[in-house]
């Protein structure tokens, strides 16, 4: 797919909610942390697939706020290979123009974690392309925070626009595609406000089999939907 394919008919924003890591290391006798490996290769492949056909904002969903529920050691295997990629693709995201932004809520994380987050974002900061990780992030909770930041600033009359402002992903167009892996037919709790509107496509791949090619077949469905927005 070339560089001008995605941006005829607009994806201006696309979302990955990258399941099924478990299953695919089942599925061949690996441990569950091997299968969390190959997601974080299939997340670098999908994510310079989409800069590579020039979708400027991609959103990814890494961590939920209810995957603390997981056995300790797998919750902390998910945040050790975090803090290698944080500290690892700097150099490939200056090359590339990426901006890193974690949306979620950052303050559970052990204190070394958030300064790896906040020094890749300040590292970033000025470039154009933008990478959303969804950590410790849940829709209801980011409305949950968003109701509060409004109740404290003592704003009674809230407008769609006033919540929209409260969200992590404020200034971000809402995502017109939210692709998920692995067969699974629900959001889990992610980009509930922003999604009322989205395209939504499954796929029964498992996330560390994610291909440039299964991107490109979820971008040519989008350009084959009519959205209608409620109109005719
Ligand atoms: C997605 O893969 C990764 C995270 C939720 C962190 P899973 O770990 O959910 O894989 P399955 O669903 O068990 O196969
Ligand atoms: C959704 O996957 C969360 C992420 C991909 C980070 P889950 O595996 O946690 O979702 P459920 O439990 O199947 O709904
Ligand atoms: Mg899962």
């Amino acid at each position: 797919m070339s560089k001008t394919d995605s941006g005829e008919k607009g994806i201006q924003h696309i979302a990955f909610i990258m399941d099924g890591n478990g299953r695919w290391a089942k599925a061949r006798g690996l441990t569950r942390d091997a299968g969390h490996r190959a997601g974080v290769e299939a997340f670098r492949r999908v994510v310079s697939h989409c800069g590579d056909i020039g979708i400027p904002i991609v959103t990814v969903y890494a961590f939920s706020t209810e995957n603390w529920k997981r056995p300790a050691r797998e919750v902390s295997l998910l945040m050790n290979l975090l803090s290698n990629y944080l500290e690892s693709c700097g150099d490939d995201m200056m090359a590339h123009g990426v901006r890193f932004r974690v949306i979620g809520d950052k303050t559970p994380f052990k204190r070394e974690l958030r300064e790896s987050i906040d020094k890749l974002e300040r590292l970033t900061e000025n470039n154009t392309r933008l990478l959303n990780v969804a950590l410790n992030y849940g829709g209801r909770d980011e409305l949950v925070h968003a109701f509060n930041r409004l109740a404290e600033k003592g704003i009674t009359n809230i407008k769609e626009e006033d919540i929209s402002r409260e969200l992590y992903t404020a200034g971000i167009p809402d995502p017109d595609l939210i692709v998920r892996s692995s067969g699974e037919l629900r959001l889990s709790n992610f980009l509930i406000w922003q999604g009322a509107y989205s395209e939504l496509y499954f796929t029964d791949t498992l996330w560390p089999d994610m291909t440039s090619e299964d991107v490109d077949l979820a971008i040519l469905e989008y350009k084959n939907r009519h959205r209608r927005y409620g109109g005719l």
